[in-house]
């Protein structure tokens, strides 16, 4: 006996083992096509709506292993009832993710990842690591805190995370799928 990791319905699946996929050839080419409009340079948002069950997840699992081999990043995060009262909970998972930082990561690990991220998107200054540390969950100062009200601290927050996901996206063509709230963009390209 072993615990299923799955955080999701479909991932739990996965790990059972699929069913062998039936069908969505019309779904799956019309997300192909979207993609490749993407790396045409069209942004593009799809938003991909259905019953519980009727197979979402699924098609954008089949969808994104037919990515695999290329460059994509894919970024997830899910709107569940139980998260409802973390503020910003899609956003941290997001950029949880996209760091590979665990929830509850020490503020040692978050300081590191963030630094060797925002040098990889070539993203200077001393503010955003700690903007971005203190989003994580490793507290700024409180004297870094005191210069700021809350409202510039949200601001100034959101700009570091807008700048980083345009910068990951502009380093290579970039798509975006939706489900809950899911979204995917290219990684910086690195070396
Ligand atoms: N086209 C399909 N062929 C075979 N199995 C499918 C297909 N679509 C969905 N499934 C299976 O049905 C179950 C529910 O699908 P899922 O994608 O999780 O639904 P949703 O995200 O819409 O709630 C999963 O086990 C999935 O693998
Ligand atoms: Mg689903």
């Amino acid at each position: 006996m072993r615990e299923i990791q799955g955080r999701t319905r479909l991932e739990v699946s996965r790990e059972r083992g699929l069913t062998p996929l039936v069908g969505r050839e019309a779904e799956l080419l019309r997300l192909l096509e979207a993609y490749q409009r993407i790396l045409g340079g069209q942004p593009r948002i799809v938003l991909l709506e259905g019953d519980a069950g009727v197979g979402k997840s699924r098609l954008l699992y089949e969808f994104l292993r037919r990515l695999e081999g290329t460059e994509v990043l894919e970024l997830e995060a899910s709107c569940l009832s139980h998260t409802q009262s973390t503020p910003y909970h899609p956003v941290l998972q997001v950029f949880r993710r996209y760091l590979d930082l665990a929830e509850g990561a020490d503020p040692e690990e978050v300081r590191v990842k963030i630094l060797d991220r925002l040098r990889a998107l070539a993203i200077d200054g001393e503010e955003p690591p700690i903007l971005l540390g203190h989003f994580l969950g490793a507290s700024a100062s409180p004297e870094f805190l005191a210069r700021l009200s809350a409202a510039q601290l949200k601001e100034r927050t959101f700009a570091v995370l807008r700048t980083m996901l345009l910068r990951a996206s502009d380093a290579t063509p970039s798509s975006s799928s939706s489900r809950t709230c899911t979204g995917s963009t290219p990684p910086p390209r690195t070396g």
